[in-house]
């Protein structure tokens, strides 16, 4: 990440943006990680439209797009995933149902015979201005699917999943911040805070 500090002190105000979730644990990793860009997330009822794709990426723009037009505020989407390869990439985008319905612990289930546990988590996050198109920041994290569940901390798969470059804990075992250093969010977000400080604040 870019030396922030001069520039996030000439920034008079934190600038707010409407983010169209009703994750409250989303909203504060994004918030951590945005704060050093002078930028604040403000968590927004509006229902976010869920298209069924298989794209994240998809998912995003169109659901940033709907609320964008009917808002008239630039407004941030951010849809997440977690991909296992043996299992051919599920839950993927249907992770947020299958966390709901099968859990962590239904995750281990489906993967107890299995050695390999390679996986990744992927993030797309989509800012769209009125009258624009979606522009999306994307972050990936590899990593592997543990063989129990470990640490209290964070949400949804944290407990199963261990990072790469994580000392061999899962995000659940480790510090906020360290999670954020490696995540899938913390990369696509961080790919955000550069691009509006350069674009929309014209700071670069
Ligand atoms: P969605 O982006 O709202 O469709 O939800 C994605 C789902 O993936 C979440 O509900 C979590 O179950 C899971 N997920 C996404 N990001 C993370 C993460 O950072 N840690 C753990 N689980 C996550």
């Amino acid at each position: 990440m870019r030396k922030l500090g001069r520039e996030a002190d000439m920034l008079a105000d934190t600038h707010k943006i409407f983010f169209i979730t009703n994750n409250d644990h989303k909203v504060k990793e994004a918030n951590r990680i945005l704060s050093p860009f002078g930028i604040e997330l403000i968590k927004s009822n509006f229902i976010k439209l869920e298209i069924q794709s298989k794209s994240l990426k998809k998912i995003a723009k169109y659901a940033a797009l709907f609320a964008t037009k009917r808002m008239f505020k630039p407004v941030i989407v951010e849809d997440s995933g977690l991909f296992i390869k043996a299992l051919k990439g599920f839950p993927g985008p249907f992770s947020s149902y299958v966390y709901d319905k099968l859990g962590c612990e239904g995750i281990l289930k489906l993967m107890n015979d299995i050695n390999d546990r390679t996986a990744l988590f992927k993030c797309v996050v989509s800012f769209c201005q009125p009258n624009s198109k979606p522009i999306i920041f994307e972050g990936i994290v590899y990593g592997e699917i543990s063989f129990e569940i470990r640490g209290n901390s964070g949400f949804g798969f944290d407990p199963i999943f261990i990072p790469k470059f994580g000392n061999g804990l899962t995000f659940s075992e480790m510090p906020p911040e360290d999670k954020d250093r490696l995540s899938h969010r913390g990369k696509a977000f961080r790919k955000f805070g550069e691009w509006y400080i350069s674009n929309i604040l014209n700071l670069k």
